[in-house]
């Protein structure tokens, strides 16, 4: 099993489980896949406050540490949802995650997304929500210095960003106090992001790489018909049917050889027993170059749901073409 080590020498390991149910699977269903993941060998657990399970994964959690699992083995990870980015909203999250999930402190805590809005897990594309702001720089700033804080008190051990962009890395790290340790990003053979990608590796900041499957069963609102499916792509075929292993398999093994820690979701044990063993599958750098052709730039969880009056498109979240839309606008 590879593990991954992180800026300050802590070791991870380098597949981790997803606990985000979708619209399919309830709070108990996601728990008992974690129960089941933590059974298979699984040690890595990403939680979220939005994702509305994390008193159930809690129950789950305890119950392992309760027969016997070490509270070191496993590396907990929770993110604070885009309503609670105000520095006293930063610690009131995390507080409420932890009493949640039964634990004194998280390893690692992110910032789920860079703008804050009010929107819920359930909100619909339709909708636009008139408190939705877009990045401000000096806003996000704050509450990452209370994310800091948190550090320094022990609450948390790592810090993390999600859904970042190189033009936004290009302002936030030259500020950190506490550098990030690790960042989430959608990772996926036909979504690479290269360049963010190197800009993390070149940091020191582990990607996590999240929907490693490409989110087969995400939500109606993140569906459009340009989506690609990974599992569909020629060279996973191709590499599947020749190494005799799943498509599911391939995605999981190309994150891993590429670096990332990959955190799929699944309360079915034939899958997370599947995917734990990928981790075991060496790709050659022929394959990796193959897997690296299937790049289609195709972002699946788009986030058009947090879009703010006066922004255009979805396009606007992602900076991509360099600049940030709309944050000088805004009084921080
Ligand atoms: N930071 C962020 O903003 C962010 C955003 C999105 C996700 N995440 C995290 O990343 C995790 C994973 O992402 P995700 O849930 O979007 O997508 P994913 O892991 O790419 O896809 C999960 C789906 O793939 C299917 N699947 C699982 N194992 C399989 C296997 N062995 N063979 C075939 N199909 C398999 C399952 O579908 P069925 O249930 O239909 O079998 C499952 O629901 C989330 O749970 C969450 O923790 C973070």
């Amino acid at each position: 099993m590879w593990e991954r080590t992180l800026r300050d020498g802590t070791r991870i390991p380098a597949i981790g489980i997803g606990t985000f149910g979708s619209d399919r699977y309830s709070a108990s269903d996601v728990a008992a896949g974690v129960e089941t993941a933590l059974q298979v060998g699984y040690r890595l657990v990403d939680c979220a406050a939005i994702y509305g399970n994390e008193d159930a994964v809690g129950r789950t959690l305890t119950s392992a540490f309760s027969g016997g699992m070490a509270r070191d083995e496993v590396f907990v990870m929770s993110k604070v949802w885009n309503d609670h980015h105000a520095p006293d909203r930063v610690r009131v999250s995390v507080e409420q995650s932890l009493t949640d999930l039964q634990l004194d402190h998280l390893d690692a805590c992110f910032i789920h997304w860079p703008f804050p809005n009010t929107h819920g897990q359930h909100a619909r594309v339709e909708d636009r929500d008139p408190d939705a702001r877009p990045y401000v720089h000096p806003d996000f700033m704050r509450s990452w210095a209370a994310l800091e804080d948190l550090v320094d008190e022990g609450l948390v051990r790592h810090a993390g960003l999600s859904n970042v962009t190189v033009p936004k890395l290009k302002l936030i790290l030259p500020e950190c106090r506490i550098q990030p340790s690790l960042a989430e990003m959608e990772h996926h053979p036909t979504l690479q992001q290269g360049e963010l990608f190197q800009h993390l590796v070149d940091h020191d900041i582990q990607v996590v790489g999240y929907s490693p499957l490409g989110s087969p069963s995400r939500p109606e609102r993140d569906r459009t018909e340009d989506d690609v499916a990974d599992m569909d792509s020629p060279a996973v075929i191709e590499i599947a049917e020749r190494r005799g292993i799943s498509r599911a398999q391939v995605c999981v093994a190309w994150a891993i050889n590429r670096g990332a820690v990959p955190i799929p979701f699944s309360v079915k044990e034939h899958q997370l027993r599947e995917l734990y063993e990928a981790t075991s599958v060496r790709l050659t750098p022929g394959e990796m170059n193959a897997l690296r052709g299937s790049d289609r730039n195709n972002r699946l969880v788009k986030g058009h749901v947090f879009l703010w009056e006066g922004a255009d498109s979805w396009l606007d979240l992602w900076d991509v073409d360099g600049t940030i839309p709309g944050w000088q606008g805004y009084a921080s």
